[in-house]
């Protein structure tokens, strides 16, 4: 993979938790409807601070997780738990790193569009290969689960994927981009409308079992909204893609 990397101050926005209750419910209500005695282990790939994990890991007593992250600065924020191991590791480098480790469940959170190359198309490979890696860890009743955030085109529905990635990715506008809140000016984003996403998990073999955006409207300042318009995006939400191997 040829991937871009965040600098530690773009990173550090990152030690939060954006599972809000709405998105918890979405995700746990797939766990309890597959994994009802509450037995299962979990990868978290850019888990990042592992709040999310240690979450999963209080609510069900007996998960294991492996929570595997690239950035020093966020794997550091981990608490210790004897049910959390915890991996300095870049995605591309999963499968020495897991040694042929299988889990129940792959999450993948607001991970996928931060997999940026210097091309769109390149880009779009490393995420592939990415989602093609984690599908390689699933035991056989495995799940992959991924939140994103979807951008949907009022017409033409691949356009502000590309739109948003050539502009975030670019370091002549990152003083205006960062200006504008992007956090990962000059780096770049690829997000990706549901269309794109459902397309991408089906071309390495993953289909979805469920695909469900969250109900509750983002704030979004009026200047915000015409960018959304500018950049010929409908509407920004997450999405809880929830996938299996078929
Ligand atoms: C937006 S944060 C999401 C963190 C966490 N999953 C959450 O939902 O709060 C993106 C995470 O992906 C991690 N990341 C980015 N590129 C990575 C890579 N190549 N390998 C592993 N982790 C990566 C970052 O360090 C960061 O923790």
């Amino acid at each position: 993979m040829e991937l871009k990397q965040l600098s530690d101050e773009q990173l550090s926005e990152f030690d939060t938790d954006d599972m809000f209750v709405e998105r918890w419910n979405l995700i746990t209500q797939c766990i309890d409807r597959d994994f009802p005695d509450g037995k299962f282990c979990f990868l978290d790939l850019g888990g990042g601070n592992g709040i999310f994990t240690d979450r999963l890991l209080y609510r069900y007593p007996e998960a294991r997780a492996v929570v595997l992250d690239n950035s020093e600065l966020l794997i550091r924020r981990n608490k210790p738990n004897p049910r959390k191991t915890i991996l300095l590791a870049s995605v591309e480098d999963m499968e020495a790193k897991l040694a042929g480790q299988q889990f129940d469940i792959v999450f993948m959170n607001w991970l996928l569009h931060h997999l940026v190359a210097d091309s769109y198309a390149q880009t779009r490979e490393n995420v592939r290969s990415a989602v093609g890696l984690a599908r390689r860890h699933l035991t056989p009743k495995g799940r992959v689960s991924v939140f994103e955030n979807l951008c949907d085109g009022i017409l033409l529905d691949g356009l502000p994927s590309y739109l948003i990635f050539y502009i975030s990715s670019s370091r002549w506008l990152a003083p205006l981009t960062k200006k504008l809140g992007a956090n990962t000016a000059g780096v770049g984003v690829c997000y990706r409308s549901e269309r794109q996403w459902l397309a991408l998990f089906s071309s390495v073999g993953l289909r979805a079992v469920s695909s469900q955006a969250e109900k509750e409207p983002w704030y979004i300042p009026t200047f915000k909204k015409v960018l959304l318009y500018v950049l010929h995006i409908r509407d920004l939400k997450a999405n809880l893609f929830w996938l299996k191997a078929g």
